[in-house]
């Protein structure tokens, strides 16, 4: 069975809106791992548009299950995860003028500096996961850079509305997932999945971990973060 990892920085997206202390995402990871999650998901972004340092280093001191720091490859970035020492890094793309993160790390134009941060991460013993968009030659490109696993960018799955565009999509999506664990890298997917578009990754077995935020925030704010996070929880067990 899969496992959840649930992605906090929407609960900062709200604290950050109002400029109080809360909500807090230290308390909402809290409710989401006794509610069932696997681990916890915090993107650091240059602009600190949401999640804050303050967030990490407390988030690191009582997350139970896994921290997960989403980060780009960026020297400063690389400093403070040497620091925190993290569970997993998972390497993002970034540009300061996104809404959210809009496609995987281009691992032919990014290569260098990819390389040279996910070297350093695993010389500390920091294991490494690469978001890629659901490509062949991207998940060979993360295999020679020596990563850990990949996470393979489901957000246009999610968003397009056509039935061929997402069959299309879907189909590399699995061609991806497979060719990664082949060659032994772990697998995980995220972006853009909701309570209605999880469905349609039943029996797609090569996938370690869905990573997701947005709809189980959104949904936390209706029926509470145990109920929403233990819903998904649910929903990826009957894969
Ligand atoms: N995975 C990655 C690499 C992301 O950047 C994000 C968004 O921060 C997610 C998963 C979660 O996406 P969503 O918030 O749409 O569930």
């Amino acid at each position: 069975m899969a496992g959840l990892a649930v992605n906090i920085d929407h609960i900062a997206t709200l604290r950050q809106a109002r400029g109080t202390t809360y909500p807090d995402p230290v308390a909402a990871a809290l409710i989401a791992e006794l509610a069932g999650a696997d681990g916890i998901v915090a993107h650091l972004r240059e602009d600190r548009r949401h999640i804050q340092d303050r967030d990490i280093r407390i988030l690191r001191q009582v997350v139970q299950t896994r921290l997960i720091l989403e980060m780009g490859a960026t020297p400063e970035m690389l400093g403070i995860a040497l620091d925190v020492k993290p569970d997993l890094v998972t390497l993002v793309p970034e540009k300061r003028e996104e809404l959210t993160t809009e496609g995987g790390l281009d691992l032919i134009s990014h290569h260098e500096p990819v390389s040279e941060v996910v070297d350093n991460l695993k010389s500390a013993g920091i294991p490494v996961s690469i978001f890629i968009d659901p490509d062949i030659e991207q998940v060979k490109l993360a295999h020679r850079i020596d990563a850990d696993m990949i996470e393979i960018h489901t957000g246009h799955f999610c968003d397009e509305r056509s039935l061929a565009g997402k069959q299309k999509i879907y189909t590399d999506i699995v061609n991806a997932a497979k060719l990664a664990s082949k060659l032994k890298l772990g697998v995980n997917a995220g972006h853009g999945i909701c309570y209605t578009s999880i469905k349609a990754f039943a029996g797609l077995n090569e996938i370690d971990e869905f990573s997701i935020g947005h709809s189980i925030v959104a949904r936390a704010a209706m029926v509470g973060m145990e109920r929403a996070v233990k819903e998904m929880v649910d929903l990826i067990a009957a894969l």
